[in-house]
């Protein structure tokens, strides 16, 4: 069966969607939604990089809504720090639409249901109104973390602890964002915004609610902390000068507790430099899940690119956990899922192109 698809932006992982769809053998590609005016009535597949494709983007949300589709592979960039309601209206119409969606806009819809119970509801009630399902995935919150500890936990007879890693060397990221995010290059932690109090739980407390949940248990009280590493010399990175004397990797955990004991964590190793934090022993980009009890488990999950690929593949990755969910999606009964609903979904793409 082909699975008709409209991929509703056409940024950074949206581009790395759009090479996954004309891949998939089960996908074809049948619209797209741009935000940006300049975009509006441009070829898809010229905006992403790959040649023209006789699809066109468009800013006409109704017009898409009316088009005949299976599927939504949503994309929106991460106005969800600051204000998601509009974003999350569209994301309610395309449901009423009748149109499954898979999803990594707002980390909160990985699992809403433990995180904020009306937001769940009315997401709920859309799929119930329009006959339709929608996942929400990702690296992180999603597979890497979530994903990975729930293949860990199907060995598992007894479990003490649920350690999630995400481990990123952020050295060739071109953007200064990603640097002032960190509060790589500063003295004061002040200055990292990601250190903010409540921030990290803001990110994670979904991926720990639904791993509790996984497990049976009920998380108590979520805690913070973090650990930082200073650049012993001046260093370069393709964000900007990191000086000696300020922060160079970020080391941050989020901790679910239950009876003061720290149930589920998620961890961030983010740094600079390959041998910073060298102590946990993972090297390159990827992911880890402990789980301590018996038997102990531990799967590292490694993201890198073939010979000569240039690309970034945490992006591919990213984009692929929504894109290879569309089957499973489309055939789920009307409702909110979560990793928890679905077993692995695999990659049915055996030549997508590259960007
Ligand atoms: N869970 C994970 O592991 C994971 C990993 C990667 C990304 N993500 C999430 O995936 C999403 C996409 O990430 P990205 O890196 O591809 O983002 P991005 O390149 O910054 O932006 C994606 C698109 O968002 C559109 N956009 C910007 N502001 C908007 C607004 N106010 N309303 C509607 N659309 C707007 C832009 O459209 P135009 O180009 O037309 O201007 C852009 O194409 C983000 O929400 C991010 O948090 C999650």
């Amino acid at each position: 069966m082909t699975y008709r698809v409209i991929q509703w932006t056409t940024g950074t992982v949206a581009r790395e969607a759009v090479a996954g769809i004309l891949g998939h053998a089960d996908l074809e590609l049948v619209g797209a939604w741009a935000h940006s005016e300049h975009k509006d009535g441009q070829d898809v597949g010229e905006l992403c990089g790959l040649g023209p494709l006789g699809v066109t983007a468009t800013r006409d949300k109704e017009a898409l809504l009316a088009t005949p589709a299976d599927c939504v592979c949503f994309t929106v960039g991460r106005n969800w720090v600051e204000d998601p309601s509009e974003t999350f209206g569209d994301l309610l119409r395309i449901l009423r639409s009748g149109k499954n969606v898979v999803n990594l806009w707002w980390p909160t819809l990985v699992y809403p249901k433990a995180q904020d119970d009306d937001l769940y509801k009315e997401l709920e009630q859309a799929c119930l109104d329009g006959g339709s399902s929608i996942v929400t995935v990702g690296m992180d919150p999603g597979y890497g973390t979530a994903g990975l500890a729930l293949s860990a936990l199907a060995l598992a007879r007894e479990v003490s602890s649920v350690h999630m890693y995400q481990f990123m060397n952020n050295a060739y990221w071109e953007g200064e964002g990603i640097t002032k995010f960190f509060g790589f290059g500063q003295r004061d932690a002040a200055r990292s915004p990601i250190l903010a109090p409540g921030v990290t739980t803001r990110y994670h407390a979904t991926t720990l609610h639904l791993l509790a949940d996984a497990i049976g248990v009920t998380i108590e009280e979520i805690v913070e902390d973090h650990t930082l590493s200073y650049a012993d010399e001046a260093f370069d990175v393709a964000s900007g000068h990191i000086p000696a004397g300020t922060i160079g990797g970020v080391r941050y955990r989020v901790k679910g507790l239950v009876g003061g004991v720290a149930k589920v964590v998620v961890e961030h190793v983010e740094k600079l430099r390959e041998n910073d934090f060298a102590e946990l022993g993972f090297a390159g980009d990827g992911y880890r899940a402990v789980v301590e009890g018996l038997p102990g488990i531990t799967l590292d999950l490694k993201i890198s690119s073939p010979a000569g690929y240039s690309g970034d593949p945490v992006a591919v990755a990213s984009a692929m956990s929504v894109v290879n969910a569309v089957p499973r999606v489309c055939a789920a009964e009307p409702g909110v899922l979560s990793l928890l609903d679905l077993p692995p979904f695999p990659s049915r793409n055996p030549a997508a192109p590259r960007l």
